[in-house]
């Protein structure tokens, strides 16, 4: 069975008077009036312990979305436990019948949910509506479709057989379970890190950012509706150390698919290590773990196009990506040129609730987040090295607003051009446009991430060198364009150094994590 490429899922325009937006409009009414219940979702039965935390829109803190039930250390065993259960018969079911429940999940959000993931995503993550639909509706789907067609190419990938010689592979999910950690940012990301090892037919225990349960609840009842068998994937709440703890204890503990940040993914990779005696097999260890995404613009850019870069890169999802543009380096001859379009640009970005559409700019996730953006863009206040040229006022009264804030440094090794700040902050730097060669080695060594970057260039020997100079300083390179966006099927995602371990989401590269191939010779 051969499943072809797919096209990639259109993306719809929610154009004013659309049928999109009338449709999307009236989901958002309805979540608004109800007070979701949210269960874990444990050996294909709903789990409610009592213990209850609240969602809210983070734009708007004082609205109640709903809550969610929190799990013990019991419901993390019972998730193992069922996951364990499921997996004889799901690790042994014919691969097409697995591809067709994920097949069918993509066409049930693309045609039935498509609103209410993108409801959720929009309420619950304060994601625009058309980044809401570009994630959780399009990537999502592209995902689940994608991810069918690679996995039937490995499958075709046989040995060669002899005269008197039958030989063969067998690609056989893991021995054991796999738990997918996934973060808030991404709804798409959400669903991908559990299906994708699931569709290889392994059993999944996943554990989402508590700031992303409402739209992960929706991808749960979407894979149920498609026909996922009880236990396969298995939902739960609880606090990472305490999953973590008791997940990496246990002999089964098959492998980790984890998106989120360089230090979780390093105490998890440490305690791992502290277990790696008490397993079956070495652990698969999957992350993509954030970024310290760079623009370089050279002197023969186009000042436009550079611009349009940032502005987009930056503030898109109110900087929110792992790939968002948050350092650049402009040449001194179009600095000036730069800066002006970018400052102007920022002021047709209005800022507010995800429900009126033109807003671009929405909240930051959650307070935590908040707290540490400001402070980042307190501190550059008070510092002679830095200089607020756009934005830099925010405010917690209604919802965790940030403006999309531009600091100009003086220093390439500012702080804000270094750490990962995780929000609508970009620090630029200008350096003399006649020394592209030393930039080069600055871009390279700023950071210790290497997740995305562009080069924003005319000059094709310019282009040329920066490809090749910067060749381990991002996963993914961008030529005259923003750092964000990757679409499955057309750019596979993912970077080294501190950004992760490059196993390219949305790619054969990163299913084969999720195999265990069996070598099988017959003489005759
Ligand atoms: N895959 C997402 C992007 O490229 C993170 O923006």
């Amino acid at each position: 069975f051969q499943y072809p490429a797919p096209a990639n899922e259109p993306v719809l325009s929610y154009a004013p008077g659309s049928p999109e937006r009338a449709g999307l409009k009236k989901q958002l009414a309805a979540f608004k009036a109800e007070v979701a219940d949210i269960p874990m979702y444990i050996g294909g039965e709903e789990v409610r312990t009592g213990e209850t935390v609240d969602l809210r829109p983070p734009h708007e803190i004082k609205h109640k979305l709903g809550h969610f039930h929190q799990g013990k250390e019991s419901h993390v065993k019972d998730a193992i436990a069922a996951a364990l259960a499921a997996r004889e018969k799901w690790a042994n079911m014919d691969w097409e019948q697995r591809a067709g429940i994920f097949l069918r999940a993509a066409d049930l959000i693309a045609t039935k949910y498509r609103f209410h993931i993108n409801a959720a995503t929009m309420l619950g993550q304060s994601k625009n509506p058309f980044q809401a639909e570009i994630d959780s509706a399009c990537e999502l789907i592209d995902f689940l479709r994608f991810n069918v067609h690679f996995l039937s190419e490995i499958y075709r990938q046989q040995p060669v057989s002899a005269p008197g010689i039958h030989n063969r592979m067998e690609y056989r999910p893991l021995e054991g379970f796999v738990l997918a950690v996934t973060p808030f940012n991404f709804t798409a990301i959400a669903g991908n890190l559990p299906t994708s090892a699931a569709m290889c037919g392994n059993v999944v225990v996943w554990k989402p950012a508590n700031t992303q349960v409402y739209a992960a609840n929706i991808i749960m009842k979407v894979l149920i509706e498609a026909g996922l068998p009880a236990g396969v994937i298995n939902l739960v709440y609880a606090g990472g150390p305490l999953i973590g703890d008791i997940c990496f204890a246990d002999p089964n503990f098959a492998g980790i698919h984890f998106t989120g940040s360089t230090g979780v993914f390093q105490t998890m990779w440490k305690t791992i290590g502290q277990n790696i005696h008490k397993y079956k097999s070495y652990p698969r260890i999957v992350g993509e773990t954030g970024g310290k995404d760079f623009v370089l613009i050279h002197k023969s850019a186009d000042a436009g196009i550079a611009a349009t870069a940032l502005a987009r890169g930056a503030f898109e999802y109110q900087g929110q990506k792992c790939s968002a543009a948050s350092r650049a380096y402009l040449p001194d001859n179009l600095a000036a040129d730069i800066k002006s379009k970018l400052v102007a640009d920022l002021k047709t970005m209005k800022m507010g609730s995800t429900e009126d559409f033109s807003n671009f700019v929405n909240a930051v996730i959650d307070e935590k987040s908040f707290d540490k953006i400001a402070q980042y863009i307190e501190n550059a206040k008070k510092d002679p090295k830095a200089k607020i040229i756009a934005g830099g006022n925010y405010d917690k009264s209604v919802g965790y607003f940030i403006e999309p804030t531009v600091i100009e440094t003086t220093d390439p090794n500012y702080v804000t051009m270094c750490e990962e700040i995780f929000g609508p902050v970009l620090t630029i730097y200008t350096y003399e446009a006649d020394k592209f060669d030393e930039i080069l080695v600055t871009v390279d060594s700023t950071s210790e991430y290497a997740l995305t970057g562009a080069i924003i260039a005319q000059d094709r020997y310019a282009i040329e060198l920066a490809t090749r100079k910067l060749a381990n300083s991002a996963g993914n390179f961008y030529i005259n364009d923003k750092p964000t966006g990757a679409v499955v099927g057309q750019q596979p995602f993912g970077g080294a150094r501190a950004s992760g371990t490059n196993d390219k989401a949305g790619s054969m590269l990163n299913l084969y994590r999720w195999l265990s191939a069996r070598s099988i010779k017959e003489t005759f």
